[in-house]
């Protein structure tokens, strides 16, 4: 099977970046980051995808008048380059719908909660971390998903459950439910590389 072109969108530090572009070179998954792209020019996701020798942009959303414009700035980049499948490692925008349409069941999210909890609009990065905590859960966890039309709400491709505890602030939480992305997300794109995937109305089922 040849190599997937893979895509990648980031916001900010890239450690889920970095768990994939290990996972690659441990040849555990059978794909090729063609391109990361980052709307942060300080994202250090960027370094990372660099010393990987990994193409990298910065796209300024303040460029472009409309979030469609913006949206198809990135949809022309990756055409370029051919890419297969986009990952958002830690990217914190929400796509258009021109976008969803281009790369539908091609688009995986990495979510640092058990979905359908903590999940959502304005309910990401350490935000969620803060409202588990607040709640009193005893479980939150990691999800790996499509990407739709909503926010978090695509079919599920993993999940996995990390367990709260009574002294946990939002920085310790933060780092156990890390350790879980950092497995999860390569996971689900080895299983997306294989052609394992395949969605059956919102249930993922895996081959
Ligand atoms: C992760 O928790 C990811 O799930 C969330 O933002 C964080 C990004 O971390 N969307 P990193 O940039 O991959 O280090």
């Amino acid at each position: 099977m040849p190599s997937v072109k893979i895509g990648v969108l980031i916001s900010g530090g890239g450690t889920n970046l970095q768990s994939l572009i290990d996972n690659i070179d441990e040849g555990k998954v059978n794909g090729e980051i063609k391109l990361v792209i980052s709307n942060r020019k300080e994202a250090y996701g960027i370094i990372r995808a660099e010393k990987a020798g990994i193409e990298t942009l910065y796209i300024n959303r303040k460029e472009f008048q409309r979030e469609e414009e913006y949206n198809k700035r990135i949809i022309e980049e990756f055409i370029k380059r051919d890419i297969d499948l986009v990952v958002l490692a830690g990217y914190l925008k929400v796509l258009s719908k021109e976008f969803i349409e281009k790369y539908r069941g091609r688009i995986i999210n990495i979510h640092p909660s058990l979905i359908p909890s903590f999940c959502g609009k304005g309910c990401y990065g350490e935000k969620v971390h803060e409202m588990v905590l607040e709640y009193g859960v005893k479980l939150t966890g990691a999800t790996v998903h499509f990407v739709d039309e909503g926010t978090d709400t695509g079919p599920i491709i993993i999940q996995r459950a990390v367990e709260v505890k009574d002294d946990d602030t939002v920085d310790t939480l933060k780092t156990r439910v890390l350790e879980v992305e950092h497995q999860l997300l390569p996971e689900a794109v080895r299983l997306f590389c294989e052609d394992r995937l395949s969605i059956e109305g919102r249930k993922v089922i895996i081959k």
